[in-house]
């Protein structure tokens, strides 16, 4: 990712900033097409992952559809070039705005959560006089092993329907003349690199289908959701899609005609992106030196929230190695990007690349101490 004369070209750049690398995004898309296409999968890109326009632009041309999260990302979304017909919508609480939005859109499909929530998107899509296609977002009950903070498929989170208030809202289907139930949906987690988890996935919803079955009820599609893990102490190497979507063409039970969604969001933009910042000072603390740079925990929240680990690189030196902590200036003492990092000797005025930045890196900054926001430089502008 980072030649001589890349990096020649980096320092010039005003830091910090997310560095995009437009051909690793391009590979990336095209092995997806290629290894979800062997079984006719249908691929949405989860917008919420990297939500810069000139990445989506690319995205969408590639043909992929989108998963959002908000209005806002459906608006966003349709703007970057996406079909309506082909985004899904997931969210524990929709307003009513973002519904109509979704609405007045025609998306693919609104995913509910809850029996009320159903309601509401039921009587709003009646006032327009129109019909909701509507998936039902079941917590299955698999666990994701991955950090607590991004399991979503267990049952105390709270995400989706419950296995066991399945009843009462198929129950209830009958009372409402204005959606249309389309598809079953599942979401365990982000940052799975443990494949059991979607094998054990792929068993409990054909369990759930066959449930579905014995009520009369057979959903034109299968959304299993995104949160395939990558890499993050190889940032160079892409995630294994080819045993990804094997599994599901494998362990899945499908019905005749029905279609598999996938809502893929870090595996399609996490290796794309590295985070650039510049060595402001080199000092030392009681058991390691600190390099202080200038991008912080608002510009790359993932270590401070998380306790990720990023590969951090010195991009301008190739001095004796020895330990660093890496940290921000943020007036947080959780404004670090590593600890005992083994890196050559650093300068102030050093170039420094935190990698694998390109999905949840962009999007979840903040201006807390009122920082500025980081700059975004494509590989194919400098
Ligand atoms: N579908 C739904 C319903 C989701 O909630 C998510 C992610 C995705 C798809 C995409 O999952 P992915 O393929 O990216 O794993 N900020 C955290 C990650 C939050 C993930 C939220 N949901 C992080 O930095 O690790």
């Amino acid at each position: 990712m980072f030649s001589k004369q890349i990096v020649k070209k980096l320092n010039r750049v005003r830091t910090p900033y997310y560095y995009y690398d437009l051909a690793i995004l391009r590979e990336t898309l095209e092995i997806i097409r290629r290894e979800s296409g062997k079984y006719g999968f249908v691929i949405h890109y989860a917008i919420k992952a990297n939500a810069n326009p000139r990445i989506l632009e690319i995205i969408s041309s590639s043909g992929f559809g989108a998963d959002c999260v908000s209005g806002n990302e459906i608006i966003r979304a349709v703007e970057t070039g996406f079909d309506p017909e082909m985004i899904a919508y997931a969210g524990v609480g929709k307003t009513d705005k973002e519904i109509l939005t979704a609405l007045d859109k025609n998306i693919f499909s609104i995913n509910v959560e809850s029996l009320p929530e159903l309601e509401v998107v039921d009587s709003l899509a009646q006032t327009k006089n129109s019909s909701a296609r509507v998936a039902l977002r079941i917590n299955p009950n698999v666990e994701a092993f991955t950090h607590k903070y991004i399991t979503t498929g267990i049952e105390e989170t709270k995400f989706g329907i419950n296995l066991w208030d399945l009843e009462s809202i198929v129950g209830n289907l009958d009372r409402f003349r204005n959606t249309e139930i389309t598809g079953l949906h599942f979401h365990i987690g982000s940052q799975i690199r443990r494949m059991t988890a979607f094998k054990a996935l792929c068993s409990r919803i054909n369990e759930i289908q066959l449930w579905f079955e014995s009520r009369n009820i057979y959903p034109e599609h299968i959304n299993v959701g995104g949160g395939l893990g990558i890499d993050y102490e190889n940032p160079d190497e892409l995630a294994d899609f080819e045993e990804f979507f094997s599994i599901f063409n494998e362990l899945l039970d499908l019905r005749k005609g029905q279609k598999v969604h996938f809502e893929l969001g870090r595996s399609v933009v996490g290796q794309v992106g590295s985070l650039i910042t510049r060595v402001l000072y080199v000092k030392n603390g009681a058991e390691t030196r600190f390099i202080i740079v200038d991008a912080g925990m608002t510009d790359l929240i993932r270590p401070a929230l998380y306790q990720a680990y990023h590969q951090i690189d010195n991009l301008t030196s190739e001095g004796k190695r020895q330990k660093y902590n890496v940290v921000g200036p943020i007036c947080e003492s959780a404004d670090s990007f590593g600890k005992f990092i083994d890196l050559p000797e650093t300068c102030r005025g050093d170039l420094i690349a935190i990698r694998s930045a390109g999905a949840y890196g962009e999007v979840m900054i903040s201006n807390y101490n009122l920082k500025d926001p980081p700059g975004s430089v494509f590989s194919d502008e400098i």
